[in-house]
């Protein structure tokens, strides 16, 4: 029995206006969720289990990061985990091939209005998403990737590095395009391979059994679809902002490849965190890994970092983006 995917109805009409209380409310929650995902992924990486042992700690953490083992940290980590259950309940019984078939020829297809925008202008746009008044959320979107980039910058990293921080939830902005997503759980939240046997080390395992591809004849074999180190490159990302903004700046800009395995992979955490899914590197993803491995801790733990000033940073971002963006603006 073929799964069933769900229909890429835009949820929201026109993407031009933001401004409605509703689709402003929607992407509120979709905020709301995504900072409760950070908690719990935060929280992963201050709580090494014997299970978890896979668990490395994050290599170039930042200066004053120390992970945390005590009582409070584990009740934090469970009343997170408890306000994402019912998010990863629905984002693994839907994530199927079926529907991320359906998400990519969307993407691709001719017929689709690419939004254009400048790197900046997006990052505008996404700002707009969530009310700065609105009490979930702590820092905007713009802050947050400008933290990220500027305590990479801070650390004397690479410059494309410095970018791929300022750049890598952009994705986001597939919530705000009419018919890239249909809710919060095709947007954000931890991310994985579709197409093979769900690994045990992905966040609530137990949520993929309501998951038609966890029956299905190939997609539930250990390698499934794809061959036994076939490369990271060819595996099929569960959809979300990390896989959307990997397939817009793919071809639209001269970042390494290690900057787009930033992006593509900064939400798979069954890999890079827990190291699952080995089975499928080829050579030369033992270095994208140890890439994704060190933008981590940029992106989980410069949130509480000063709350950087947008219209002082700008020019020295407005260069570097110019540096690796060939056309100024982008097809979304
Ligand atoms: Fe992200
Ligand atoms: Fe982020």
């Amino acid at each position: 029995m073929a799964p069933h995917a769900t229909d890429l109805t835009p949820v929201y009409e026109d993407s031009a206006d933001i401004s409605s209380t509703k689709q402003k409310s929607a992407a509120a929650a979709l905020e709301a969720i995504s900072d409760a995902v950070d908690s719990v992924n935060q929280l992963r990486g201050a709580i090494s289990s014997p299970q978890r042992s896979h668990c490395d700690t994050p290599i170039d953490a930042p200066p004053g990061f120390t992970p945390a083992r005590d009582v409070e940290t584990f009740r934090q980590y469970h009343h997170a985990c408890e306000r994402v259950k019912h998010f990863y309940a629905e984002q693994h019984a839907k994530q199927t091939v079926a529907y991320n078939l359906k998400a990519r020829a969307h993407f691709h297809s001719a017929s689709r209005v690419r939004p254009e925008m400048t790197i900046w202008q997006a990052i505008e746009k996404l700002d707009t998403l969530v009310d700065d008044s609105d009490p979930d959320t702590e820092l905007s979107q713009a802050q947050h990737l400008l933290q990220s980039a500027e305590a990479i910058r801070k650390d004397g990293k690479p410059r494309w590095m410095q970018l791929t921080g300022l750049l890598h939830d952009l994705g986001k902005l597939m919530f705000l395009l009419p018919g890239c997503s249909s809710g919060q759980w095709d947007v954000v939240g931890d991310t994985f391979p579709v197409g093979c046997k769900f690994d045990e080390l992905c966040i609530f395992p137990d949520k993929f059994e309501a998951n038609p591809d966890s029956k299905h004849e190939v997609y539930s074999t250990k390698y499934g679809i794809y061959e036994p180190r076939c490369g990271m490159d060819d595996l099929m990302m569960s959809w979300g902002h990390d896989e959307f903004l990997y397939l817009v700046l793919r071809d639209q800009s001269t970042l390494p490849r290690e900057a787009l395995a930033m992006i593509r992979y900064h939400s798979f955490y069954p890999w890079h965190k827990e190291g699952a899914y080995r089975e499928f590197m080829a050579e030369g993803d033992e270095e994208l890994l140890t890439a994704v491995r060190s933008f981590n801790p940029y992106d989980l733990y410069s949130k509480g970092d000063e709350v950087p000033n947008v219209e002082k940073l700008k020019p020295y971002y407005l260069e570097l983006i110019d540096e690796f963006f060939p056309n100024k603006v982008i097809k979304w």
